[in-house]
């Protein structure tokens, strides 16, 4: 997808420089045009030699190159570029670009570029936490740029935390998968609910249930490589994000995943409601752990949840769109569509548990679109990241303005 795209490559002072090389051998071997612009920091950490013999273009550093009266013009590269990529990017240089500092050769070309930024942050694990780095990285999304989450392990420093700038392979398939599709749901907001949630009995047990989260995180993935921004609201899931447009809500209880689900809503055209919820929660929950008495048998007293769905589907407004998803043991068509009306979705996805390579926890699918006037529409077995493009070609076909 990256051949003949032109990429700038920015570099920032910063130890994890040395992966950067990869990262530009992967983007020319892909057939990109690489030019590599460093901050006279990064210098330090890799060589220009290095990244110039790679990339096969001189690398710029300065605004002017030194007694030729010539200048590097940061317009014209702005303009030539098809992405831009700051890996990494310290505390500082992000600072700057959310503040408009435009002091070197490459905070500069930030400010004039006009193609999709993407920026992988690397830098000890208490700066990231700070809340200048927070509020910086949250500025630079509200301008549209993309942030590569950075990884957790080991730091520079020994310290271990979040902090180190994602591998190179991970940021190229991110900017691969960008270039992969068309960008049909560019500017949208999708809300998705993923995952179980977990109704506390006690504190060291719950009532849950096996979804794993796949499905959900399939679709998030799917809607931000097609342009959406996303708000992903996960239950207790052992599952990562890939794309930087995805901005994850982790809750543990159908209450939780009401409140962030409600609040969310308000700006979103479009939600999801993957999430498996909890119907019932349990009324009688103990803060401390129920001893195994002799002759007591522990009753639990159930209540119930509230239906996030059709809550939605209640204070949704016209041009919002809802896609629910009915997972069904027997009867099962008429039961998706009673849930599709109840909630007040534009469309549901039925799947079933008869099915062995369908629902819970296996990377399949196999799935019936049925729509609120009765349509249904029947695909066959196909892995969940596939799943997830069916079902958004539908909602990107039928549904979105
Ligand atoms: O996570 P995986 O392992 O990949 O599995 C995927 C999945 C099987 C969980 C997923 O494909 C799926 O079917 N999710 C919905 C499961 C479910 O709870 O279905 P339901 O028929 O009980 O609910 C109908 C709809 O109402 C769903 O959109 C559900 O999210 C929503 N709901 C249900 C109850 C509730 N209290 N609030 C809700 O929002």
């Amino acid at each position: 997808m990256l051949k003949d795209k032109n990429i700038i490559v920015g570099i920032t002072g910063g130890i994890a420089a040395y992966k950067t090389a990869s990262l530009v051998r992967l983007f020319v071997k892909a057939g990109a045009n690489v030019q590599v612009i460093m901050t006279p920091n990064a210098r330090e950490f890799i060589t220009p030699v290095t990244l110039s013999t790679l990339s096969g273009k001189p690398v710029i550093s300065e605004f002017f190159t030194a007694n030729t009266g010539q200048w590097n013009s940061h317009v014209d590269l702005g303009l030539w570029a098809d992405a831009m990529v700051i890996a990494p990017a310290t505390a500082s240089t992000i600072a700057k670009m959310a503040n408009g500092v435009a002091d070197n050769m490459l905070v500069t070309t930030y400010l004039s570029a006009k193609a999709p930024v993407f920026v992988a942050p690397a830098m000890d694990l208490d700066m990231f936490k700070h809340p200048t780095t927070k509020r910086n990285l949250e500025l630079l999304r509200s301008y549209g740029n993309h942030i590569i989450e950075p990884a957790a392990g080991e730091l520079a420093s020994h310290l271990i935390g979040k902090g180190r700038m994602e591998e190179p392979e991970k940021i190229f398939e991110v900017l691969d998968r960008f270039f992969e599709k068309g960008q049909d749901l560019a500017g949208k907001r999708v809300m998705i609910t993923a995952g179980p949630t977990y109704e506390k009995i006690d504190p060291v047990r719950f009532i849950g249930n096996f979804s794993s989260g796949k499905m959900g995180f399939a679709l998030a993935e799917e809607c931000a490589a097609r342009g959406a921004e996303i708000t992903l609201i996960a239950g207790p899931v052992a599952l990562n994000t890939s794309s930087p447009a995805i901005h994850r809500i982790d809750v543990m209880s159908a209450q939780q995943m009401h409140d962030a689900a409600i609040s969310e809503f308000a700006t979103s055209d479009v939600a999801i409601l993957c999430a498996a919820v909890a119907d019932y929660t349990v009324e009688n929950a103990l803060d401390h752990k129920i001893k195994r008495e002799k002759d007591e048998i522990p009753v639990i007293r159930l209540k119930k949840n509230p239906d996030i769905a059709k809550a939605i589907g209640e204070i949704k407004k016209p041009g919002q769109v809802t896609i629910g998803f009915a997972l069904e043991t027997d009867n099962e068509v008429e039961n998706a569509k009673g849930k599709c009306q109840r909630k007040n979705l534009d469309f549901i996805v039925l799947n079933s548990l008869q099915n062995k390579d369908a629902g819970f926890q296996v990377d399949t699918n196999v799935i019936t679109i049925i729509t609120s006037d009765g349509k249904a529409l029947e695909y066959p077995c196909k892995p969940k990241t596939e799943v997830a493009k069916d079902i958004v070609d539908v909602l990107v076909k039928d549904y979105i303005i």
